[in-house]
């Protein structure tokens, strides 16, 4: 087994900090304690989630080299670090066609530059009637003649590194009735084709007064699966970039213990709802922290989205040529 370290013996069954990832140290969240990290890094400068959160795509990648780093250290051996995220279209300036980032491939690149094995890709397909994507397809139906085409996405990427060998001698070792509990339902793997290498999820609807609103959430099922096929019962997951807080929620309900990383501030209040937290039950099971880097994010971002939401419409109301803009 790997070296079960003091904070794990006796740490409280969900630990949040809230901070900047980058400056997480090992009185947080220790050496190798780590049973499975699963996460979804912000989307770059996404426009309707993340506009202008970085000042280039060089400083994201510098986030992503952080998160690798710490993602080696906190990881047991032979364990999964599972990311969900995409590539990135980014309008340039004002009246400027969008720009794609290669976000999954560098991904991919910076992971295995840090030691890790690249075990898998799941392509994560949203229904086709996904109401945030940006009608690219539309420029070649005004415009049928060759060059005009572009695609609607309606896909994530759910990569899955793993922190060198896995030892199945441990699990030969376990008490029966952990195992039995850590046992997966292969019925259900196999009706619902989580052996594939496509899963169709329904992603979370953005309806207004929901938990997550302002918040690129992933649906519960992702983590589900995730956490159901690469934890044993008891063991600890962890989502660096907590957003609301569904990694932890699915964590706690298929009895794993959690811990959460998030820089905003004002997500506190989200995730306490989502993880039905009063004030109460912060007790000796839960952890709640300020660390370092911790910042209001939320409604600067919201602001920002507004304001490009309307320089689109006005781009669009001005000028033709805009219409047929592939952003
Ligand atoms: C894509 S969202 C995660 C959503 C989450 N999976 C959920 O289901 O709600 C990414 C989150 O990372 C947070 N974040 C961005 N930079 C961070 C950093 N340096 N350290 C910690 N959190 C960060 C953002 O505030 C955002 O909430």
């Amino acid at each position: 087994m790997q070296t079960v370290s003091p904070i794990e013996k006796d740490s409280p069954s969900l630990r949040i900090f809230f901070g900047d990832v980058r400056k997480m140290s090992a009185n947080e969240v220790a050496n190798g304690e780590v049973a499975l990290i699963m996460t979804s890094p912000p989307y770059y400068n996404a426009p309707f989630d993340y506009p202008g959160l970085f000042a280039d795509y060089e400083e994201y990648l510098d986030l992503l080299r952080t998160f690798a780093a710490q993602s080696k250290r906190v990881l047991g051996k032979g364990r999964i670090c599972a990311i969900v995220t995409d590539d990135m279209l980014v309008r340039q300036e004002k009246r400027g066609r969008g720009k794609k980032y290669p976000i999954v491939a560098d991904t991919t690149k910076i992971f295995v530059e840090e030691g890790f094995q690249y075990r898998d890709r799941i392509t994560w397909v949203k229904p086709t009637g996904y109401t945030r994507i940006s009608r690219r397809s539309g420029v070649v139906l005004q415009h049928p003649y060759p060059m005009y085409f572009y695609t609607d996405n309606i896909q994530e990427s759910i990569l899955l590194f793993q922190n060198g060998t896995f030892d199945y001698e441990q699990l030969k070792s376990l008490r029966p009735e952990v195992l039995e509990k850590s046992r997966i339902d292969t019925s259900r793997l196999n009706s619902e084709n989580w052996n594939m290498s496509v899963w169709n999820i329904t992603n979370v609807l953005p309806k207004s007064g929901r938990v997550e609103e302002g918040v690129a959430a992933f649906p519960e099922e992702i983590p589900r699966r995730l956490i159901k096929l690469f934890t044993l019962s008891g063991e600890t997951v962890f989502d660096p970039f907590l957003g609301s807080g569904t990694t932890l929620k699915v964590a706690s309900e298929l009895g794993r213990k959690g811990i959460g990383y998030e820089m905003d501030l004002e997500l506190k209040k989200v995730i306490r709802k989502k993880l039905a937290l009063s004030r109460k039950r912060i007790g000796p099971s839960h952890l709640m922290e300020e660390k370092a880097g911790a910042r209001k994010l939320c409604k600067t971002l919201q602001t920002n989205i507004r304001r490009q939401r309307s320089v689109t419409m006005g781009d669009k109301r001005k000028s033709f040529r805009a219409s047929i803009s592939p952003l």
